[in-house]
């Protein structure tokens, strides 16, 4: 064998001092750098053996690994590390590539993301060119994790309870403009732009999204903003683009932004230039609508208004901002009617369960019918007869459910006293009273 002289050198003094743990990684580096495969894994075998947890050690082995081809071997290496939680960044990229060569793309892909998670500007030719995931996946993808979905709105605007001036801002702010575009027009009024809707956990932002777009007969687009930012970071941007022109194909279209705060919020911890693209990618797509009014509806909604950058509020993007209150007692009594439709009862005193329920959302409510159906559901069970649902119980399960919507408002508060700028949270105070 003709070694180098550093590696001659590194053998003698290894002579000198086995147990020098150092000494034997940097013979085994400088081995395998010159093509002594063999004799590097020996050495790394050893390091391993006196020291189990070896991670430098581990990572060099499945370079070793991957150069005689055992991508079996490496795989079983950094899955017993990745069980443990301590898969090294370097073994993560050796972990994917062996993947890949052993056609594993789906797991690969996966580790390939994780990769990219670490590391946004990580780059590999071999992993590009063999992961890079299609446009079509990325489809498949969004519509596998739910994150993006095209359907057909099947409630409007007589299923949801109350919340009367919110129907008439969205009929005013972008029903009508998308049915009279001439006489908005006329009048030297720009359509275009979103409106973002706030307010407590689920008091009904979602629904009434959705229920705008069965009012008009459109398609309906839900799109979770963490969810697209979590996929591929790399390619978030690219996941924004494809939201948007499914919608153009589908128009009309009701496109539902869920969660745009955590938009808001990357755009002051993510300092990198990956996490400002996404935001003005998502920026321009909304002035994009505003310019061509091409039957796109934009809604957005978040709980934390107060997290989102004001760029998002400027003309023809989410310039009209509307609270979502909790349903007041009409619609309580409402939300409880369609709750217990096509159910088992006797006697619902509605007004009651409505004048019982104050600061409930409509999530609240569901969950309170659902708690007494249950109840009666064991009774039936133990009984072998229908019990029908009366008052008492659903008064019952009210006193067990705390509502959810107290926690948001104690928060919601502070900002609409402190940090109310152009009056914004005014809509907040005025319920509060
Ligand atoms: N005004 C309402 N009328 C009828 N049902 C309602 C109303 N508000 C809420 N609900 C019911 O409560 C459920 C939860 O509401 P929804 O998911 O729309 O809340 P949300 O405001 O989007 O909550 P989150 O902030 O948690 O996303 C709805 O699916 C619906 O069944
Ligand atoms: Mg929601």
């Amino acid at each position: 064998m003709n070694y180098s002289h550093d590696i001659i050198a590194l053998m003698e003094a290894l002579k000198t001092s086995p147990d020098n743990t150092s000494i034997r990684h940097l013979l085994a580096q400088k081995l395998l750098q010159d093509g002594h495969i063999e004799a590097a894994e020996e050495h790394l075998h050893a390091i391993i053996q006196s020291d189990r947890n070896h991670l430098a050690a581990k990572v060099l082995l499945a370079e070793a690994f991957f150069k005689r081809e055992k991508f079996s071997a490496i795989i079983v290496m950094a899955e017993e590390l990745k069980e443990q939680d301590y898969l090294p960044f370097e073994l993560k990229v050796w972990y994917a590539k062996a993947l890949t060569k052993e056609g594993n793309l789906r797991d690969a892909q996966e580790m390939y993301a994780e990769i990219l998670k670490d590391d946004k500007n990580f780059k590999d030719e071999s992993l590009d060119s063999a992961l890079r995931i299609k446009e079509y996946d990325i489809l498949d993808q969004l519509e596998a994790e739910d994150s993006v979905f095209l359907e057909e709105a099947d409630v409007n605007f007589s299923d949801v309870g109350g919340l009367d001036h919110v129907k008439k801002e969205i009929q005013l702010k972008i029903i009508k403009p998308l049915e009279n575009p001439e006489i908005y027009k006329q009048y030297g009024k720009k359509i275009g732009g979103g409106i973002l809707l706030y307010g407590p956990p689920g008091c009904g932002k979602t629904f009434i999204a959705k229920a705008t777009a069965g009012e008009i007969k459109a398609k309906f687009i839900n799109v979770s903003i963490s969810d697209i930012l979590d996929m591929y970071i790399g390619q978030s941007e690219r996941n924004l683009a494809e939201v948007f022109s499914i919608a153009r194909e589908n128009k009309p279209c009701v496109v539902f932004f869920d969660e745009v705060d955590a938009l808001g919020a990357s755009r002051h911890s993510m300092i990198n230039s990956a996490g400002k693209n996404i935001i003005n990618q998502f920026l321009a797509e909304l002035d994009g609508i505003s310019s061509q009014n091409d039957g796109l509806l934009i809604v957005g909604a978040t709980n934390t208004p107060w997290a989102l950058d004001t760029a998002f509020r400027r003309p023809g993007r989410f310039d009209r901002i509307i609270f979502v209150p909790p349903p007041d007692v009409d619609a309580r009594k409402n939300i409880f009617e369609l709750a217990l439709k096509d159910k088992p009862t006797v006697d619902i005193d509605f007004k009651k369960l409505a004048a019982h329920s104050e600061k409930y959302s409509g999530a609240d409510i569901n969950a309170v019918v659902d708690m007494a159906i249950e109840d009666k559901l064991e009774e039936a069970l133990l009984s072998g007869e229908t019990v029908p649902i009366a008052t008492k119980d659903l008064l019952k399960a009210i006193k067990k459910h705390k509502p959810t919507t107290v926690d948001w408002f104690n928060v919601a508060k502070n900002y609409a006293l402190y940090a109310n700028q152009s009056g914004l949270y005014d809509d907040i105070l005025k319920y509060m009273k």
